[in-house]
């Protein structure tokens, strides 16, 4: 069941048309499928039919319809093969399937979840349907008809344009739908059931008008307001940004509770996780409200980057998803601060992309092999996905960059496409030859750059010597040199920018140094004092950098550089050593100490008014346990780590105090609550203030008040998270926790909240709690959201808890993977990867970390999904 990419060939038919008829019941679902084939012209004339199929039971068979005598055809529930097709007229098959969309558990294909039927299609659930070459470039219109009880399903939807709809019989009714832009089937989707809408209106940019809708649970369409207008915003920066506009008559977003993902892009009919569409302020925080923006563009943009330009085989993924973060990215850091943004990003990929990468399930942005394509909607094909594209914006230039993308529209509207086919057209509207810059596309592993600079006073050159070296990853032992593309500033003493005078060693465009070579010696003529080097301004590569530079050139840039995201990472590289001393130190039983040169630059910017709260915020969080443990890079104590963590905060919080005081009055907000990026700002470093003053106090006190006072989701959420984590088990913090539960117990998101809270709470305790609060009778096994809150956080977000020595928490996840696989492998399969640094961890717990992974492996009965990644993770 291995896919390479080598294989890939076109489909022997080409489908013209698809019409589907689905008479919708709970259990017993009937689709009619009628598809009009022809034979591909140059083909095997005869070459059979073969289609996909999930777990199907077929019906009905008919050729021009007429009866299919048994002869003709081989069917199981994973495929159907007709022989005997007609060599060269167009043929109609009409299937007929029955399938039960209240079993399906796994939330692929057509399922039922609170009474509403929808569809997830991406990447193979269109299999799940019908009988279908189930393939992204299988193209065609597609008619839509959905037959259901009236009274349980007044609102009946699907892809494209409305046709119309009447009575059907008993109790029954029909609507149809027509969808003119030829698609793949994993765009394909279905809702059907009684949920209330939010309306609203866009004109586009050549005066059409879009209806636009967003379903919700009745009662919930207060809180789909934001995400409308997320919506109207993403529509208007898609044609100023990019020339994109809407090409439907409507545009719909459900949302439901049960999905495995985020969202998902089908053509006019977005299915939305409700997590991503639902707020206001009473229930959704900042990060909410900012995720939902997001998501709401990212699959809107889709709609062109996926959608009327979709993907050759999956292998492609990254060219709509790597694309689309690319845009989404864009977006957010034009609505609203473009470094802050930046610094969001590059946390994330480092904490998430960098440790796949440089582990057992490493794999390249375009990968050439899969075992199962729903383990590869990884951070590496989205993330790091985005930052090449990105990379491809820096070395052509806003301008070029936009004519690439132009011509990519242009050359490609209503086809399916590769990597190739898209960095062609960067290359023919720039005339540039990107061929070697194309390694980020195959070449999985972080590239790890060494830099070292000397100064020569007596020639007034400053030398450069740069390296790179790309780490092996799975399959991949050797590798070649890559294009890496190096932001820079070279600072004097006074912060001031020196402009060299010439430059020898490497080409410089702009503020770009190009690194092409395994090393090269760059050479800055006419640098009249010794200089401050800023490399990897706002991480416009995305590499591991070792660059020893003293405290002083960190302090330097953390003060004076105009790249703020430069800033940032100096604060964090100037923390970093404190942060991994510390680790040796608790290790050894020695008291933890910490430079003042760090702490000094932290406080200066967190007390300085000119800088942005929200930037201000972000250097005061300082690198998670989980990123210190891979910057430590093996051996990974998470008690040490969590101990030493805790110190250094201490001491922050010790010597800031009169500063976290001040900024915990002054960053206030006054007047009604709003969602804006400058508001959460405030709200950000003001709880970061409140975080650390009581790290200080050593007591609840403080932060009780602040969750009694707090009258928003965010300083409500953030006030309890400093209760649970920093003083759990006490009176306060039970006091909080309970009332919390019990105001919030009719918002499942609200309580999802408060799952994930406790399951973040550190130390051994933490399992007893996670196995405790299974027991709440608010504990939906078959809910998504609610198993990734409570397990997903354990396993992700609580290295002591999770990695508690005796291998307890391995052991328990093990338990709970081979239940949930039963149900929902994808959701197994995710949660699962929380494992993939195990060898890192010392010996003790890898040894319990591996046994807990055999037993997984062991196990009868795995899906394809679990059985993938436990493989892989476990491979030597
Ligand atoms: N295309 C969707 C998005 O990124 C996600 C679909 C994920 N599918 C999956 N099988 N994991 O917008
Ligand atoms: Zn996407």
């Amino acid at each position: 069941q291995i896919v390479n990419l080598a294989d890939y060939r076109p489909t022997d038919f080409v489908l013209e048309r698809v019409d589907l008829t689905f008479d919708l019941h709970p259990t017993e679902t009937k689709v009619e499928a009628r598809l009009i084939f022809h034979r591909r012209e140059g083909t095997d004339p005869r070459a059979p039919l073969v289609l996909d199929g999930d777990e199907l039971v077929l019906a009905g068979l008919l050729l021009d319809q007429s009866e299919l005598p048994a002869g003709q055809y081989d069917v199981t529930p994973d495929g159907l093969t007709v022989r005997d097709l007609p060599e060269s007229t167009p043929f109609e098959l009409t299937i007929t399937t029955v399938i039960n969309p209240e079993a399906n558990t796994q939330l692929m294909g057509l399922y039922r979840t609170g009474g509403i039927y929808c569809t997830q299609c991406e990447a193979e659930g269109f299999r799940r349907i019908t009988y279908f070459p189930d393939r992204p470039d299988v193209l065609a219109p597609y008619t839509v008809n959905i037959i259901a009880d009236k009274d349980a399903n007044p609102l009946l939807l699907s892809n494209g344009n409305f046709l119309g709809g009447a009575g059907y019989g008993e109790g029954k009714h029909f609507a149809a739908w027509f969808d003119p832009h030829p698609k793949p089937s994993y765009l394909f989707a279905l809702v059907a059931g009684d949920l209330g809408v939010v309306e609203d209106t866009f004109a586009t940019m050549s005066g059409r008008e879009v209806a636009l809708k967003i379903y919700v649970e009745h009662g919930k369409e207060p809180r789909a307001a934001y995400a409308m207008d997320a919506l109207k915003r993403s529509m208007k920066w898609d044609e100023e940004r990019f020339g994109r506009e809407y090409d439907l008559d409507i545009f719909m977003i459900v949302a439901v509770s049960d999905f495995n993902m985020g969202a998902m892009e089908n053509k006019g009919l977005n299915v939305f996780n409700d997590k991503y569409v639902l707020a206001d302020p009473e229930t959704a925080t900042d990060a909410d409200y900012a995720n939902i923006e997001a998501i709401i563009a990212h699959e809107y943009f889709h709609n062109w980057t996926g959608n009327r330009i979709t993907c050759r085989d999956w292998f492609q993924l990254c060219l709509k998803e790597g694309l689309t973060v690319y845009r989404d990215h864009e977006f957010s850091a034009d609505e609203r601060s473009r470094p802050v943004k930046r610094i969001a990003e590059v946390r994330h990929l480092k904490s998430e992309q960098f440790p796949e990468d440089s582990g057992p399930l490493a794999h390249p942005v375009r990968p050439t092999t899969y075992r199962e394509i729903n383990n590869f909607y990884t951070t590496t094909v989205y993330e790091k996905g985005s930052e090449v594209t990105r990379m491809i914006a820096t070395l052509l230039g806003r301008d070029l960059f936009k004519k690439g993308m132009d011509l990519y529209f242009d050359r490609h509207d209503g086809q399916a496409v590769t990597i190739e086919d898209f960095v062609k057209c960067f290359e023919d509207a720039s005339g540039r030859d990107l061929a070697q810059f194309s390694l980020w596309y195959h070449q999985a592993g972080t590239p790890l750059v060494t830099a070292s600079g000397a100064y020569d006073a007596d020639s007034k050159t400053f030398t450069l010597s740069l390296e790179q070296m790309i780490p092996a990853t799975p399959g991949q032992t050797t590798k070649k040199p890559m294009h890496i593309p190096l932001r820079m500033a070279l600072l004097a003493e006074d912060g001031a920018a020196i402009t060299p005078a010439s430059i020898s060693g490497a080409e410089l465009t702009d503020d770009v140094l190009h690194l092409t070579e395994q090393a090269q010696e760059v050479v800055f003529h006419g640098i009249p004092s010794r200089p401050v080097l800023s490399l990897n301004r706002s991480f416009s590569t995305p590499i591991n950098l070792q660059f020893n530079q003293s405290a002083g050139d960190l302090a330097l840039i953390a003060h004076y550089e105009t790249d703020h995201f430069a800033r940032w990472q100096a604060l964090i590289d100037l923390g970093l050593p404190n942060l991994l001393q510390a680790v040796r130190d608790v290790r050894q039983g020695i008291a933890v100490t910490c430079d003042s040169a760090f702490v000094d630059a932290l406080l200066a910017a967190a007390n300085d008014d000119s800088l942005e709260p929200a930037f201000r915020a972000q250097a005061l969080a300082l690198p998670s346990e989980a990123d210190i443990a891979r910057e430590l890079g093996g051996d990974t104590d998470p008690d040490a780590i969590h101990a030493a963590r805790r110190a250094i905060l201490k001491r922050i919080a010790e010597t800031g105090k009169d500063i976290f005081a001040a900024l915990y009055d002054s960053m206030q907000t006054s007047g009604p609550f709003s969602p804006d990026a400058a508001s959460a700002g405030r709200r950000a470093l003001r709880n970061a203030a409140l975080s650390y003053l009581s790290q200080m106090d050593g007591t609840p006190t403080r932060a009780k008040a602040a969750y009694d006072a707090a009258n928003n989701m965010t300083d409500l959420s953030a006030a309890l998270t400093i209760l649970a984590h920093q003083f759990p088990e006490t009176a306060d913090t039970t006091a909080a926790l309970d009332h919390f539960r019990a105001r919030f117990s009719e918002n499942a998101l609200v309580i999802d909240k408060w799952f994930a809270i406790q399951a973040g709470i550190p130390g051994p305790d933490a399992l007893g709690r996670i196995q405790r609060l299974m027991e709440a009778p608010s504990f939906k096994r078959s809910n998504p959201n609610r198993m990734r809150s409570l397990l997903g956080t354990f396993a992700f977000a609580n290295p002591t808890g999770f990695g508690r020595a005796d291998g307890a928490g391995y052991n328990f996840l093990a338990d709970e993977i081979l239940d949930i696989d039963q149900r929902n492998p994808q959701l197994a399969a995710r949660i699962l990867t929380s494992m993939r640094s195990w060898r890192l961890l010392e010996p003790v717990r890898a040894g319990h970390a591996r046994s807990a992974l055999v037993r997984i492996e062991r196990a009868g009965g795995l899906s394809a999904d679990v059985r993938d990644i436990v493989d892989r993770i476990l491979k030597e």
